[in-house]
């Protein structure tokens, strides 16, 4: 082949090389809203918080047992201040997933009640990462609505392209630890000391 023939099908065939690989195609988008029956004949509604759900969040975070409310918080809180009650209910949905569950009763006038709460917010600085923790009412738990509600956020987290769910956990906190191994997930040390653990969850 002639030189200069050469040099332009090795110039092509670099160009080609450097072309970034075609983009992975987004999974589908979760459904914004979804009914979900639960053992012992109780059914919720999980949908994304809302900035009308402050009442209702307000009431579920202090009707957490105490113990329950600490796993969360990790502080001895008993309700939100108004700044944090406004940061979980008035949300950017583009950094900050919040999705609750409501209790579905039969009777049609009930104000709304609130039984779960899962949420995560994009990590600043950590791009394809965020922070994720949830709640389930005492009452409520050990029906499976944790785990669905972490499978809920992580399709939700896939299709806004992160690769990783990272949250805080209590290490005396040994339902959620076994929770999250079950799902894939594996235990780090946390940067700040042995009073947490870092759970993280592969997307
Ligand atoms: C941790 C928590 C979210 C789990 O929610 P949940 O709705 O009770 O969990 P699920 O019913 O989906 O159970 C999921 C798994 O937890 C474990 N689990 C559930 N109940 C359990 C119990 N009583 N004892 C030990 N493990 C239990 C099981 O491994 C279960 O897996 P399985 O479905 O294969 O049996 C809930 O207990 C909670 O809100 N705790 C207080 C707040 C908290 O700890 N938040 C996490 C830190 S951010």
């Amino acid at each position: 082949m002639h030189t200069v023939q050469c040099l332009l099908e090795a110039l092509r065939a670099e160009r080609r090389e450097r072309r970034p690989a075609p983009a992975a195609p987004r999974p589908p988008a979760p459904p914004a809203e979804e009914r979900l029956a639960l053992p012992r004949g109780r059914a919720v509604l999980l949908r994304p918080i809302r900035p009308q759900d402050a009442e209702a969040e307000q009431a579920f975070v202090s009707g957490l047992s105490l113990a329950s409310r600490h796993k969360r918080f990790h502080v001895g809180l008993r309700q939100l201040s108004p700044a944090m009650l406004h940061q979980m209910t008035v949300v950017d949905p583009a950094q900050h997933v919040a999705l609750v569950a409501e209790a579905l009763t039969p009777e049609p006038d009930a104000a709304p009640r609130l039984v779960a709460d899962a949420r995560y917010v994009h990590l600043a600085g950590q791009p394809g990462e965020a922070e994720f923790a949830l709640a389930v009412a005492d009452d409520w738990q050990s029906l499976g609505l944790g785990r669905t509600l972490i499978d809920r956020l992580a399709r939700r987290a896939r299709h806004q392209g992160l690769r990783a769910l990272v949250g805080d956990v209590l290490p005396e906190n040994r339902r959620m630890l076994v929770l999250m191994r079950g799902l894939g997930a594996h235990t780090r040390p946390h940067p700040d000391g042995p009073s947490l653990v870092q759970v993280v969850f592969p997307l």
